[in-house]
């Protein structure tokens, strides 16, 4: 009775994903393009995930220069705090995954990344792990030190093209007063005049899954759009619904993980005027799938992949890429 039970169930959600799938696939939403025009955001968006972080070990200077040099629309960052106040860029909580800090503090390697001074975090490598797990290893990883904000708008500066930052607000909570530290750094460093003219594009996006940290923001600077970030968990305890209503005035656009991005999900969001960029879209058939839907975005490992679909891959890199497949 339970095996019939669920195979009437398979099918009966065969024929709602074929005619929803259907549906969307003749009748693509392109509000997707509009919106991010009129925050002054690219389209589709290429967003570079902890830099290309397939190719070079994630959240370090190697990885951020290469998703610059193959032209990825914007560098996404996890912030967070030192111990005495230094804005870093790092996506644990603790060191031992990207880090030799096993090796050089082996009764703090559990410890959170808050509880390190800036000169105890230099002291680690952030190269070597990558090198050890990696078929992209090099030996100019080795010793890679962390990198600060500060360090991060330098590259995203410093090159022919110079991409957007993504910046994302990592465990808030645990750092009070970030967001303003970040919006200082940001001016200090003269990178928000563009945005405040909306002379090009809008040069810095926030990322934040928590609300709190976007509230933040809008006080601190509304002209910069905002991503409000729901993971699966958020999503299984509360509908697409709720969170569109919890972004509502407080965001401009949800990041989702892959799986969850219906067509349909995209569409109620485009309703309400809010763009969605889907996380972390890797693989060539999730790109291609995406882009049949008419995606906004793709936050990725992989920003060579996408651009190379999207034929905005730079010539020079076109071969690198040849070689791969
Ligand atoms: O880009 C979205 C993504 O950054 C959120 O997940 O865990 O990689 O920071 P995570
Ligand atoms: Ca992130």
């Amino acid at each position: 009775m339970k095996v019939k039970l669920a195979i009437i169930m398979a099918i009966l959600f065969s024929f709602f994903m074929l005619f929803y799938g259907g549906y969307y696939l003749i009748n693509p939403d392109l509000q997707g393009e509009e919106i991010l025009n009129r925050q002054g955001i690219p389209y589709p968006t290429v967003i570079a995930h902890r830099g290309a972080s397939i190719e070079a070990p994630e959240s370090t200077a190697a990885a951020y220069i290469k998703a610059r040099e193959m032209k990825a629309d914007y560098l996404e960052a996890d912030l967070q705090r030192t111990k005495d106040g230094e804005i870093v860029v790092i996506h644990d909580q603790t060191l031992g995954r990207t880090s030799n800090v096993e090796e050089i503090f082996p009764k703090r390697k559990d410890d959170p990344v808050g509880s390190f001074t800036y000169k105890e975090l230099k002291k680690l490598d952030f190269g070597s792990w990558f090198n050890q797990t990696s078929r992209y290893a090099r030996e100019e990883y080795q010793g890679l030190e962390i990198l600060t904000l500060t360090e991060l708008i330098e590259i995203a500066k410093g090159g022919e093209h110079t991409p957007g930052l993504i910046l994302e607000t990592k465990d808030s909570q645990k750092y009070p007063g970030i967001e303003a530290e970040i919006v200082d750094i940001l001016e200090e460093e003269g990178w928000l005049a563009a945005d405040k003219e909306k002379e090009d594009f809008a040069k810095t996006i926030f990322f934040s899954f928590k609300e709190d940290s976007l509230r933040e923001f809008k006080e601190l600077i509304p002209e910069i759009p905002r991503l409000l970030l729901i993971t699966d968990n958020m999503i299984t305890r509360r509908s697409w619904a709720h969170w569109l209503g919890r972004a509502e005035g407080l965001a401009d656009g949800l990041g989702t993980k892959g799986f969850m991005s219906w067509p349909w999900y995209i569409a109620a969001a485009h309703e309400k005027g809010l763009f969605v960029f889907p996380y972390t879209i890797n693989e060539l058939w999730q790109v291609k799938v995406l882009a049949h839907f008419q995606s906004s975005g793709y936050i990725t490992d992989r920003p060579d992949v996408v651009l190379d679909f999207l034929d905005r891959i730079p010539k020079s890199l076109v071969k690198d890429l040849e070689d791969e497949v």
